[in-house]
């Protein structure tokens, strides 16, 4: 086959030796537009497992590679003049130079023709005069801008500014990140030695912060000069180095994400960071290049036609792509939002800048470092206010609002169970959360109770509002308290435009086949076209509205629960009323955010003055109506939790959703837990996340990277009643309580654990 490739990196070159290692026939030419040593960049990451990937494709090379590498083994993070170091992370890296040299040298000797200093504008002509054109031409290939029609590019350019710069001084103990605030803002590395003399020092701010330093209209000297003068103690005397010759001004760029929706066309196929690249921060953008030039190469001789070979590597390298840029959109958002956690303890900062891809959990961590996880876990214990066991994980750390001392930070989310009767809680209720309230969790939601029958969602809803229901719910309450050391909090809420509709496993949010009762919102703005259009409150409405969650309070506070919540989520009346999507009023309820919050805050004010001042009350708000700038957005939310902080909420719980039937919602582990994350740093509101986490893991790493106060599990609970006591037996964590009738089960459980056998439980 007589191939082009175009573009000199680690991709083209890679391609070329792959190729030519499968059939010494081919005949293969690389041009580059840089002579051989001209390269920008200084060291680049890889692992020791796609070293022992490229080897199994072309043993020579590795070999070269392996014995230029540099190995680290920690990471160290300066933060706050404090220097956090935490070891077993295993990187290895080359310098890019080094590496495409060597690269130069094997295509060499196969016998591969290099022609450098040749410019390509247009990949056209090569693919009539070659059979086969590989675009390995970088982020800004011009293959791919030929047909950009056809290739799709989605080019995300990033909110950071960043340049590329070595350095003489050593970095050689550890990969380290180093953090320094300036008169313009934060402006921070990231420094790794990767030969002997040399270290990579990429220097990286938001754009405010480059914009009030001016770097912008420096010339390169300048601008180095201002970053020496920035991390000079850090250098140590030593100077940054500039190579990026190529690269008008100051060579400051934004990073650009890019992902090709097609990556080929004819005989032309798009590899490396032409197609797809991936941020720096988790270091894969070679290792994705490389990986993908075996891919093809291997396509291409196991594949009847170019056509059929494209199509297995696309599909087959797509996967991986996707996966590396979830996790390097992760870590380099991170980035970008950093200024949100350099507030944090250095111990905190250092865990969530650990665990900022979601690539690394803490039990994870505590594999690569179990002393370093164990000194931040004793940190978290301490912080808490536990002075017992400092070995503890996060999840049963203690937790404490107003008077309100809750044993760990595990929370039984609030869950419809439809069997109430005529709003009064049955059997099915005492015995669906005495068994929760046994299960280990420190807190235990009691679903939605409504406020009214009208303000039920369902007619399986409970409610708060006859004197039957009163007697049922304090029989709980009452079970709960002598019982168990669980505390138990009432969500209290109106149904509003979602109401009147069929029970949960029948057709959810669809009107009942009969006997449904009016309903109501802020606007007249029907939940689907099937639900009815609701009467929009008037004054006295809202009047007997909130003086019915007034009497729910008190309802509540008789039967002795420990905590309120006032459910304003979910699409339901007071969410109604927050979310311009079904907010159209025009009176002074409607409109800002200042009015569309004035009718929650005015319930939750009644409810405070009636509700036990020593004890707390929660919000829920959906943080995201994932319907863009339409509907509330994660920085709306902030601005709601502001003002539900001001208003004295002890706590906000943050789910998201359920608003619109439009809506596009992103699912994922941990989904809505990024929204909390933001509301707590940016606010200092205490938080609860919920939704899609399950695993201990999830728990312990939300609450450690300071994402959350507490964690909200639904289904999990649905599934486990005993979610915390299981957690526990799989932690090695002998330290819960559980019921004492119980306690030759928890022994049978803890041996069967220590054999690492089960009962048919995952333990
Ligand atoms: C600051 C920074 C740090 C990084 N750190 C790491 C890291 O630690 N680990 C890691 O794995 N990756 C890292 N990367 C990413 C990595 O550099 C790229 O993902 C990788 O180089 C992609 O290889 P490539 O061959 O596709 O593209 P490139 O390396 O960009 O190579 C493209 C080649 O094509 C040539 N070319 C472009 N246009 C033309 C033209 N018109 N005519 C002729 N030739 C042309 C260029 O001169 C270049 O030689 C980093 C990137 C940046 C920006
Ligand atoms: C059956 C069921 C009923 C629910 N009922 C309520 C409710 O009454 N009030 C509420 O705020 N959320 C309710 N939710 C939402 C959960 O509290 C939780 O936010 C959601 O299920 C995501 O958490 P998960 O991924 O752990 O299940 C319900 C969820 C389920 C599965």
């Amino acid at each position: 086959m007589k191939v082009a490739v175009l573009g000199a990196g680690p991709a083209g070159l890679y391609f070329a030796i792959s190729m030519k290692r499968r059939n010494p026939a081919h005949e293969i030419t690389v041009f580059e537009r840089n002579r051989p040593d001209d390269t920008f960049g200084w060291g680049v990451v890889l692992s020791a497992e796609t070293l022992d990937n490229l080897a199994a494709n072309d043993a020579v090379s590795a070999a070269w590679i392996r014995d230029y590498f540099a190995y680290w083994d920690d990471i160290a993070v300066l933060h706050k003049g404090v220097r956090t170091v935490s070891t077993g992370h295993g990187f290895c890296g080359i310098g890019r130079k080094r590496l495409l040299l060597l690269l130069q040298r094997r295509a060499q000797d196969l016998g591969i023709e290099l022609r450098f200093e040749t410019e390509i504008d247009d990949p056209r002509p090569f693919m009539t005069s070659h059979d086969l054109v590989i675009g390995a031409d970088g982020l800004n290939s011009r293959s791919r801008s030929a047909f950009a029609d056809v290739f799709k590019p989605d080019i995300d350019v990033r909110k950071c500014k960043f340049v590329w710069l070595g350095t003489r001084q050593k970095f050689d103990d550890a990969f380290t990140f180093i953090f320094e605030e300036t008169e313009h803002g934060w402006v921070w590395a990231h420094a790794y030695q990767f030969e002997p003399e040399t270290a990579t020092f990429i220097v990286e701010c938001s754009e405010e912060t480059w914009t009030k330093w001016g770097f912008g209209g420096m010339t390169r000297e300048q601008s180095i000069a201002t970053c020496e003068r920035i991390f000079a103690r850090q250098l140590g005397g030593h100077s940054l180095m500039s190579n990026a010759g190529h690269l008008r001004g100051s060579a400051w760029i934004n990073f650009p994400r890019v992902l090709c929706e097609r990556w080929s066309h004819k005989n032309l196929a798009l590899l490396g960071d032409a197609s797809a690249s991936a941020h720096f921060s988790i270091g894969s953008g070679t290792k994705l290049a490389l990986e993908s030039a075996v891919a093809l190469a291997d396509y291409l001789h196991s594949e009847p036609s170019l056509a059929a070979a494209f199509e297995k590597y696309e599909s087959a390298r797509r996967t991986e792509v996707l996966r590396l840029q979830s996790a390097a959109r992760n870590s380099l958002e991170w980035f970008e939002e950093v200024e949100r956690y350099l507030p944090l303890d250095p111990v905190q900062f250092n865990y969530s800048l650990l665990t900022r891809s979601q690539r690394i959990s803490h039990e994870n961590l505590r594999l690569r470092d179990p002393e370093w996880l164990g000194g931040a876990e004793a940190w978290f214990q301490q912080r808490a206010g536990n002075t017992d066991n400092l070995r503890r994980t996060p999840m049963f750390a203690p937790f404490q609002l107003r008077d309100l001392k809750l044993k760990n930070r595990v929370v039984v989310s609030p869950m419809a169970q439809y069997k109430a009767v005529d709003g009064c809680p049955t059997d099915w209720h005492f015995a669906h959360y005495a068994e929760r309230a046994k299960g280990g969790a420190g807190l235990i939601y009691i679903e939605m109770t409504c406020v009214s029958p009208e303000g039920r969602i369902t007619p399986g809803c409970p409610g708060f509002y006859a004197p039957e229901h009163e007697v049922a719910w304090k029989r709980l309450v009452d079970f709960v308290h002598a019982e168990t050391e669980a505390k138990i909090c009432a969500q209290i809420g109106h149904s509003g435009p979602k109401g009147s509709t069929q029970l949960g496993w029948q057709h959810i949010d669809a009107p009942l086949p009969s006997g449904n009762w009016p309903v109501m919102a802020a606007s007249e703005a029907a939940w689907s076209p099937a639900n009815q259009v609701p009467k929009a409150m008037d004054r006295a409405d809202m009047t007997r509205v909130r003086d019915q969650f007034v009497a729910s309070a008190e309802m509540a506070a008789r039967c002795g629960f420990d905590m309120l919540e006032i459910h304003a989520a979910h699409g339901y009346l007071l969410s109604s009323f927050i979310t311009p999507l079904t907010n159209h009023r025009t009176d002074e309820y409607g409109g800002s955010l200042e009015n569309r919050m004035r009718y929650p805050l005015e319930v939750f004010h009644a409810v405070r003055a009636v509700w036990p001042a020593h004890k707390p009350i929660s919000i829920r708000i959906s943080a995201n109506d994932w319907m863009g700038d339409e509907g509330v957005t994660p920085a709306e939310a902030v601005e709601i939790a502001r003002l539900l902080q001001g208003a004295g909420v002890d706590i906000c719980d943050v789910s998201a959703g359920q608003t619109s039937i439009r809506a596009r919602p992103v699912y994922g582990r941990m989904f809505q837990t990024p929204f909390s994350d933001r509301i707590r740093n940016e606010t200092g509101m205490a938080t609860m996340a919920v939704g899609n986490i399950y695993e201990p893991d999830h728990v312990n790493s939300i609450l450690l990277a300071g994402r959350a106060d507490l964690v909200c599990l639904a289904r999990p609970h649905l599934a486990d009643p005993y979610w915390t006591l299981h957690a526990a037996v799989a932690m090695g964590d002998r330290d819960v309580k559980w019921p004492d009738p119980y306690l030759n089960g928890r022994d049978q459980l803890y041996r069967l654990a220590e054999r690492n056998t089960t009962i048919g439980l995952k333990v």
